[in-house]
């Protein structure tokens, strides 16, 4: 994918330009249970996945596919309703692809969120942590959106990946979680391809190499935001303790967790977006 990738973006963004010439600021990929932040988004316009060329439907219960651009706390924001897995069968290009487009928008700093495992023992189920650094398992192992041909215009071909996760960002979303009175942790994410959950050695083996939370997204959109010059805040909320004697994970809990969380995770989202637009 390479005249590829930049016709797909192009098509994306002239689909997107028949409903709205807005600007996004912030680009934002809701995860799992996440979604209902869109539902604070002032003089939102919804696009469908549908409308747009390359963004297949979101088949994931608890994912709806469409964009909502808006503003939310002050920020002209873009917020991805139900992101795209690489293990509902997409390509690394497809699951990356909105990014892209979030960038050729106007776009210059990526929000991205989740629903994850947490592997640390002293974590609770509704927890949010900010994500500080991340494991491609995927991706060391081939399956990396930024493989293949590179174009130069849209960023280099070894784009650098050492503190990908803004700290800046991060400073805010702590300051941020301090005043919801949220507890805000701070750890490595790990993501896995998926479908299929972890085993008990795997569980103890992503602890062992410095894991706090496992899931199934997430690293790919960072990396091609990094390498499109984008500042990255990472949230997860952690919606289940992943531990060989903890009950095994669902995805219903996974949705479950996220509706509990769900009004400490809108207030730190726009208390973020307004310390963005105050800055
Ligand atoms: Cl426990 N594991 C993975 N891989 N993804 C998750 C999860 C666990 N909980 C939510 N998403």
């Amino acid at each position: 994918m390479t005249t590829n990738r930049t016709q797909a973006i192009a098509g994306a963004v002239a689909a997107i330009r028949q409903y709205t010439e807005r600007v996004p600021q912030v680009g934002i990929i809701l995860g799992s249970g996440l979604s209902q932040l869109v539902d604070h988004i002032q003089d939102a316009v919804v696009v469908p996945y549908t409308a747009i060329p390359g963004f297949a439907p979101s088949a994931v219960p608890g994912h709806r596919g469409e964009l909502v651009l808006g503003e939310l706390g002050g920020v002209s924001v873009l917020a991805m309703r139900g992101r795209f897995h690489f293990y509902e069968g997409y390509a690394m290009d497809e699951v990356t692809l909105p990014v892209h487009v979030m960038r050729a928008l106007g776009a210059d700093i990526l929000i991205v969120t989740n629903a994850a495992g947490g592997l640390n023992a002293n974590w609770q189920v509704g927890d949010l942590m900010r994500i500080s650094d991340h494991i491609f398992m995927p991706g060391m192992a081939g399956f990396h959106p930024l493989r293949g041909h590179n174009d130069d215009t849209l960023g280099p071909r070894f784009p650098a990946m050492l503190n990908a996760y803004d700290p800046e960002l991060g400073a805010m979303a702590k300051a941020a979680a301090e005043r919801a009175g949220a507890t805000l942790r701070e750890g490595v994410y790990a993501m896995l391809a998926g479908p299929s959950f972890e085993t008990g050695a795997e569980m103890n083996y992503l602890r062992g190499v410095g894991v706090d939370a496992v899931g199934m997204s997430t690293a790919p959109e960072t990396i091609v935001a990094r390498y499109r010059g984008m500042r990255v805040l990472g949230i997860s909320l952690i919606t289940n303790i992943a531990h060989p004697d903890a009950p095994p994970a669902n995805h219903e809990e996974v949705l479950e967790a996220g509706e509990t969380a769900k009004p400490m995770f809108s207030a730190l989202i726009t208390d973020v977006l307004s310390q963005i637009a105050a800055y």
